[in-house]
């Protein structure tokens, strides 16, 4: 237990806060790309809502050490995809997929895979904070840790857990000393990081963010950027976001989505200045979408 929720230690560039007026293509952020070990594998992946194709043959590799953005417009399957890539697409009733979908090598769909146990290594944020609203900041984080069985920490294994996550998710300071407060007495942007700190706890391969911020105020937009962008060198994040800005200061790969297809997926610098193919073009141009 003795490793949970640790950070393995990556030295990172700081974080450059860029005026969300900054044209993606300059942003210090998004450069260079330094691709570590293919951490997920998504190979000739289909994601229905009943008879309804909504992911269409995507493939696509997310790397350590690497925060990856897909961007698109609205409908075009950005937020499928994400949950295809924890299993939490086929919580929704009539929805099911196809393909594979490899975590370090094993598929998160085999048979005998439990979807629990692939949850809490692919932890994931939705656009809405989604705290448990009877529970305290303390419960919150360690939420991911109930009903394991055998599996479960002591309290204070726990409560070095909730700690060192609070502090990775850059919320500790902020509420060390009213963890046994009611979590929805934070603000939404306290909610937000607290919510990743949760994903955080179980110490997940990789952290899946579904437009993380869009509910946020400039503020506390910028602290869940900065959180992402050092969160990088310990786990491997996909961030969907409508901001193109924000992918170009969060991401060093970019991948754009179009009618549930994946068009095209390049480092981010080269995804909007040189993009391949006209359709990604027209999108980062504004001429559509
Ligand atoms: N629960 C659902 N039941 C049926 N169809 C759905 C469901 N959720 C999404 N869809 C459909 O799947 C397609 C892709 O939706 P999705 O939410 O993945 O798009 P998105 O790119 O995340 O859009 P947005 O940017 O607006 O969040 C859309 O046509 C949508 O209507
Ligand atoms: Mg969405």
């Amino acid at each position: 237990m003795t490793d949970l929720a640790s950070p393995r230690p990556t030295p990172q560039r700081p974080y450059v806060a860029v005026p969300v007026a900054t044209p993606a293509a300059v942003s210090p952020n998004a450069a260079p790309v330094t691709v570590g070990a293919e951490r997920i594998a998504v190979h000739h992946l289909d994601a229905f809502y009943g008879a309804t194709r909504s992911v269409r043959d995507v493939n696509i590799a997310f790397h350590d050490g690497t925060v990856t953005a897909i961007i698109g417009p609205s409908g075009c399957g950005k937020s499928t995809l994400l949950r295809c890539l924890n299993r939490m697409h086929e919580t929704i009733p009539g929805a099911r997929t196809e393909g594979e979908v490899l975590l370090d090598g094993h598929d998160i769909y085999a048979r005998g895979a439990n979807p629990i146990q692939v949850r809490r290594r692919i932890g994931m944020v939705f656009q809405r904070p989604t705290p448990f609203p009877t529970m305290s900041i303390r419960d919150n984080v360690a939420a991911g840790f109930k009903g394991l069985g055998g599996d479960v920490p002591s309290r204070r294994e726990l409560d070095e857990i909730v700690e060192r996550s609070l502090q990775r998710a850059a919320l500790w300071d902020e509420v060390k000393d009213r963890l046994k407060d009611s979590a929805i007495g934070l603000s939404g942007g306290q909610q937000q990081r607290l919510c990743i700190a949760r994903a955080l706890a179980t110490n997940p391969r990789v952290l899946l963010l579904d437009e993380p911020t869009a509910s946020l105020d400039p503020i506390s937009t910028q602290r869940v950027e900065e959180l992402v962008y050092e969160l990088r060198g310990s786990v491997t994040v996909v961030i969907v976001t409508h901001n193109m800005q924000q992918a170009a200061r969060v991401s060093n790969r970019t991948a754009f989505m179009l009618a549930g297809e994946l068009v095209e997926v390049a480092p981010t610098s080269a995804l909007f200045t040189t993009p391949k193919d006209p359709r990604t073009e027209a999108y980062i141009t504004g001429r559509f979408g």
